[in-house]
């Protein structure tokens, strides 16, 4: 059932700028042609009975109950199907019709009794609701023919059930698999009275193909396929349009609650980011919020080994700044820092910025985009002159040949990766390249023109390669490159990539990708109308990421696929503000807006704003954070709603750097892994209790509501409020919108964004200013923003991460559509039915050759550390790779992989870890001694010294 407070129009809108007029019920109506005869009807607020209609699918004209009069033709024709015309007069009321409906109404109601007050769904169900408006309160058929009644229902799925029996064979769940998510699990099997819905071949919900997505639970009209929170909590009273917090696609929801208690997550029909879609974390991981486990009381420590003590906000955040000032005084000013997190909201990550810079007195601030998107932002800056990605998600709806790289959409961005499949099942082609066998790869209805399944770390060779065959073949657009790119770097690097070293024939030995999946890759994407590249982790993190997202720039550049709708260089972001924390100033070396903070103008508007002389020499970066912690030279850290100790590279080096700190300050929700390493607890706020604003993949600029008030008393951007304040350095903001108007003032993109044009617009997308104040929806039209666009040569550098006869297999790290990030949320959800622990993707062939079979437990070793994982014995990845995700603590993904980075930004290179991986029987050494510290850390946060201590 969609949304609380959702008027359903029927049918979609129809895209046409042409008008057509007509006449219903005596009222005068324009809307676009196209438009069919009940949303027009909706338009001017006469709803027509239906039941098999809802406006995000196609009209299906099956129910027969929207039925209308046309004057001068024969017949009722369904006014779902049929569309509005110039001059038409329909009637959509009569008494004819009305019988036609009634009769309708009562063959449904013969086989679902309208026992509507011990129902669940009472007062928020279609059936209910037509039945009242065509005026049944009973059958003439009676009960008592042959009915469904019996019918076994469904509750396999941790989030949904379907009663087969409440069913009345619509269809709209069927259809809104198919064209609303594109899994196509469901079918309606049989005929007739026979007819019933089926999950993938009559399989229980749970075992077919469904992703859980939750689009046919939204779609079915009555309590067939209805959500168990709805079931135990009751329908909503209350809705609050808020933005997901989990991935960068950004989507809009609207959070219905009950008394206070979340009810259900709805995505929001409006939502530009989403058009009503979710994915299963989205629309029904929020459990999390309120689980057990959330601390909401601060704690204060004077060392790991001591049990933690509650204490109030007020001595929290006391004992905090005097540690701090304590630390800056012993060991001078630069010696602590903080960490921003991108799962914050844009005026949280904002403060904590300005605390470091303005009350710390130095630059020493970084954010966890500095291990995932680090040099998309500085390879994009470079190039064309944003560190942004250049189009809005509906723009891939133009696109003709679609070309994703080290990216997994279906499994990391679930809803863009719905409508990418819906622009391919249109007829788009598609280029993958990616070591695994991504499921875009082969999905219902869709192949893949070309997979080129690369060897991890080779990226950039390939993509020099495929340069190669542009310029060699005379495929390059060079009208478009002498109007808009530096003539001289053009030469340049035509010259570079033409020579013949750069040929697929000469790189298919490095890239292991065959020369003529190259070459005609590279011609499809050069010769499409519109070419757009969507990109993700496997692109930045490696030694060359910087470089590579250069190669990709180059290639959109050469080819004239930079600057309009359809085309485009995406960055796929993970988190759901990496977009935001960048570009709220969370790197050392810039502030908010990407200027530097050697920039005497730049830095002198921050003086005069904020009051105090700031640094002009760039901060620490995390990694080198973490290397003066183990030098001596740092020793205190406040890290807001980040998890280093197990998100960062070297699981060991990142603890051992936490462990020599002397004040270790984490604001979170639970205790994570870093908190385990903390002095000072500081509770936050989960998306629920937050007010603000998040910046999706596609610089759009949503608002965060609070649902429900911060469960630990104080909201994190208070926190920080009070904790400069305890520092001696003044901060007074009422309410979130004045540090958004503070960014406003301070930062050119952002000009013209508040909170009250958000509220208006429903999002906006960054730049907004004078020039374009609504908001840009597609970057660098006419020009790019740095004035010429310059190539830049791509030397491919192999990682000096090398296989070897001891670690002979390659390591990459994904994650998978369940699980999100470090697992803190997902993990206290009921997302651990489908997965509740990391596993190791070994290729049959690398299985056999070391006696794995699936599901044995193998250790996995590799120049930084050992784990123990259960082997998948796939062939999703290809011989020679191995994979696995990094989502449960226990596993130690990130123990195994080094300290290895991108020569720009340091971003780490979690694609390649050479590692052999053998049978064993027991966990590794480093999962033991995890172990036993968890044990201790958990009876020390009930406030007991363990005994053995
Ligand atoms: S939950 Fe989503 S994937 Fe599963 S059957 Fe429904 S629409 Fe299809
Ligand atoms: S489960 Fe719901 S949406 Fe699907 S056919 Fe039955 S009533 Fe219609
Ligand atoms: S696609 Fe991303 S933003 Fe949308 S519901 Fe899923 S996790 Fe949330
Ligand atoms: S709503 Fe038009 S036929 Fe069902």
């Amino acid at each position: 059932m969609y949304a609380l407070d959702h008027v359903d129009a029927g049918t979609p809108s129809s895209p046409s700028t042409r008008l057509v007029t007509l006449d219903i019920d005596g009222v005068t109506v324009t809307v676009p042609e196209g438009t069919s005869l009940m949303r027009a009807a909706s338009s001017v607020g006469l709803q027509i009975p239906k039941l098999c209609a809802t406006d995000t699918l196609k009209a299906f004209g099956s129910c027969r109950l929207c039925l209308v009069e046309i004057e001068g033709r024969r017949g009722y024709p369904a006014s779902c199907t049929t569309q509005a015309a110039d001059g038409l007069k329909v009637r959509t009321q009569s008494p004819k019709l009305a019988a036609l409906r009634r009769n309708v109404m009562e063959l449904y109601v013969s086989d679902h009794p309208l026992e509507c007050v011990t129902c669940s769904a009472n007062g928020h169900c279609e059936l209910q609701d037509m039945a009242e408006v065509v005026g049944v309160t009973d059958t003439r058929y009676g009960l008592t023919g042959a009915n469904h009644l019996a019918a076994t229902p469904d509750a396999s799925n941790p989030y949904f059930t379907f009663d087969p029996s409440m069913c009345i064979v619509c269809s709209r769940c069927v259809r809104a698999c198919d064209e609303v998510q594109g899994t196509l699990a469901l079918t309606i099997q049989s005929r007739g009275f026979a007819s019933t819905v089926s999950a993938s071949q009559h399989e229980p919900f749970m075992t077919s193909e469904c992703v859980s997505c939750g689009a046919c639970v939204e779609a079915c009209p009555t309590v067939a396929l209805t959500e168990k929170s709805v079931i135990e909590r009751g329908v909503a009273d209350r809705a609050v349009t808020t933005t997901c917090a989990y991935c960068g696609v950004g989507c809009s929801f609207k959070a219905e609650t009950r008394g206070g208690e979340i009810v259900r997550m709805v995505p929001n029909r409006d939502g530009q980011a989403n058009h009503g879609h979710a994915c299963v974390k989205g629309r029904f991981a929020f459990g999390y919020a309120t689980h057990p486990d959330r601390i909401t009381t601060p704690m204060i420590r004077r060392s790991i080994d001591d049990p933690w003590q509650e204490v109030t906000w007020d001595e929290a955040i006391d004992h905090t700044a005097r540690e701090f000032r304590r630390i800056q005084a012993t060991y001078g000013k630069d010696s602590i820092g903080g960490i921003t997190s991108s799962r914050c909201t844009n005026e949280e990550t904002f403060l904590v910025q300005k605390l470091v810079r303005a009350a710390f007195g130095n630059n020493n601030v970084d954010t966890c985009a500095r291990v995932c998107h680090s040099p998309t932002g500085y390879g994009l800056k470079q190039t064309i002159g944003e560190s942004a990605g250049t189009q809005r998600f509906d723009s891939v709806m133009k696109a003709d040949v679609i070309v994703v790289v080290g990216a997994n959409p279906t499994d990391g961005h679930p809803v863009f990766a719905s409508q990418l499949k819906r622009r391919l099942r249109e007829g788009a082609k598609l280029i993958v390249v990616d070591p695994r066998q991504i499921q875009l790869v082969r999905t219902p209805h869709i192949e893949a023109a070309y997979h080129l399944q690369l060897r991890p770390g080779t990226n950039v060779a390939l993509f020099t390669a495929l340069a190669h065959v542009v310029v060699t073949e005379g495929l390059a657009r060079e009208a478009y490159v002498s109007e808009r790119c530096e003539a001289d770097s053009y030469e340049k690097w035509k010259q570079f990539v033409a020579d013949p070293r750069h040929s697929p024939e000469a790189t298919e030995a490095v890239t292991g990708v065959p020369a003529d999946l190259v070459r005609g890759a590279a011609r499809l994407y050069a010769s499409a109308a519109n070419g757009a590249i969507y990109y993700g982790l496997g692109v930045t993190e490696h030694s060359q990421g910087t470089t590579m997202v250069m190669a990709i720039a180059n290639l959109a550049m050469s080819t004239g696929n930079l600057g309009r709708e359809g085309v485009g260089v995406n960055p796929l972001r993970g988190q759901n503000n990496v977009q935001g924390s960048c570009d709220m100033g969370s790197f050392p070396h810039e502030f908010s807006g990407y200027r530097h903070v050697s920039d005497p103008d730049v830095r002198s508007s921050f003086e005069r704003a904020w009051g105090v002389p700031l640094e002009a020499e760039p901060g620490l970066r995390i990694p080198n954070m973490l290397e003066a912690a183990l030098d001596g030279s740092f020793k205190g850290i406040y890290i807001q709603g980040e998890d280093p100790a197990q998100s960062d590279p070297d699981t060991q080096h990142v603890t051992a750097a936490f462990a020599a700190m002397e004040c270790v300050v984490v604001q979170d929700l639970f205790l994570t892994e870093s908190a385990k390493y903390a002095h000072v607890f500081l509770p936050g706020s989960s998306f629920l209790e937050k007010d603000g604003t998040f910046t999706n993949a596609e610089r759009r600029i949503s608002r965060v509501r609070r649902v429900m008030p911060p469960r630990a008393g104080l909201a994190d951007w208070e926190v920080t409020v009070r904790l400069a304040n305890a520092l001696g350095y003044p901060m007074h903001y009422r309410h979130p919108s004045e540090i958004m108007d503070e960014i406003a003032r301070l930062t050119p993109t952002f000009t013209g964004v508040s909170f009250d044009k958000i509220d208006r617009l429903g999002s906006i997308q960054w730049p907004c200013n004078d020039a374009a104040p609504e908001g840009t929806p597609t970057m660098h039209v006419g020009a790019f923003v740095r004035g010429k666009g310059k190539f830049f040569l791509t030397e491919y550098i192999p990682t000096n991460e090398r296989t070897t006869r001891k670690y002979p297999l390659i390591l990459t790290t994904g994650r998978i559509l369940t699980q999100y990030n470090v697992g803190a949320q997902t993990r206290r959800t009921r997302n651990t039915a489908w997965t509740s622990e990391d596993v190791l993707e070994i290729h049959p062939h690398d299985a056999e050759l070391r006696g794995i079979k699936d599901g044995d437990w193998v250790g996995v070793t590799s120049r930084s550390g050992e784990i123990v994982l259960r082997a998948d014995v796939t062939e999703r990845v290809r011989p020679g790779v191995v994979y696995t995700t990094f989502h449960f603590p226990e596993s130690g993904a990130n123990v195994v992989t080094t300290e290895n980075s991108d020569w720009a930004t340091n971003c780490p290179e979690y694609k390649v870890t050479a590692v052999e991986v053998m049978q064993v029987n027991e966990p590794s050494e480093w999962q033991k001694r995890f172990r036993a510290f968890t044990d201790r850390q958990l009876e020390l946060l009930k406030g007991e010294q363990p005994a053995h201590v």
